[in-house]
């Protein structure tokens, strides 16, 4: 079986992932190359919200949900699953994490630092372009949540 942190599980994760299909192949292997692996046992909190960011964070496998906490009040806004990003919110916007994530099933992860995540968006308008629509969508989620 193949293991969730395999190069061909991250080549396959970075291709399908429709803000990177911009990114040329080789671009993609630089990528590749400066992704660590992080495991989250199931419970375990992978962001704090309020806490600076460090790091982007790829589901290799597993699950996670996103809580924001307003006031008293804490709301479940997402949950999110293999191929799928987050951690890019506070690194576009340059403020401190927006919102909680937690594991809720086994975790494994590819972690991407700041300044690598910071490179990719400088080198190439259309991907940067693709994180900031994301961004702006989740953000809005999270107004309308915080609303209600
Ligand atoms: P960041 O603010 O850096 O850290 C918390 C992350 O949770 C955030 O980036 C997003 O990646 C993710 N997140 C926040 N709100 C949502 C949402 N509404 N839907 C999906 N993911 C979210």
């Amino acid at each position: 079986m193949e293991d969730a942190f395999s190069i061909a599980r991250l080549g396959r994760i970075l291709r399908k992932n429709n803000i990177l299909q911009s990114l040329k192949m080789f671009e993609l292997d630089v990528l590749a190359k400066y992704m660590r692996t992080q495991k989250v046992p199931k419970g375990n909190p992978i962001i704090r919200q309020g806490d600076p960011a460090l790091s982007l964070y790829l589901i290799a496998s597993g699950r996670v949900s996103v809580w924001v906490k307003k006031g008293f009040r804490t709301a479940k806004v997402a949950e999110l699953f293999p191929d799928q990003f987050f951690g890019e919110m506070a690194l576009i916007s340059q403020e401190p994490r927006n919102a909680s994530v937690v594991a809720e099933e086994d975790t494994a992860l590819f972690v991407l630092n700041r300044i690598h995540f910071e490179e990719v968006l400088m080198r190439n308008s259309a991907v940067a372009q693709e994180f900031r629509k994301v961004f702006f969508e989740r953000k809005q989620v999270n107004r309308s949540v915080a609303q209600n």
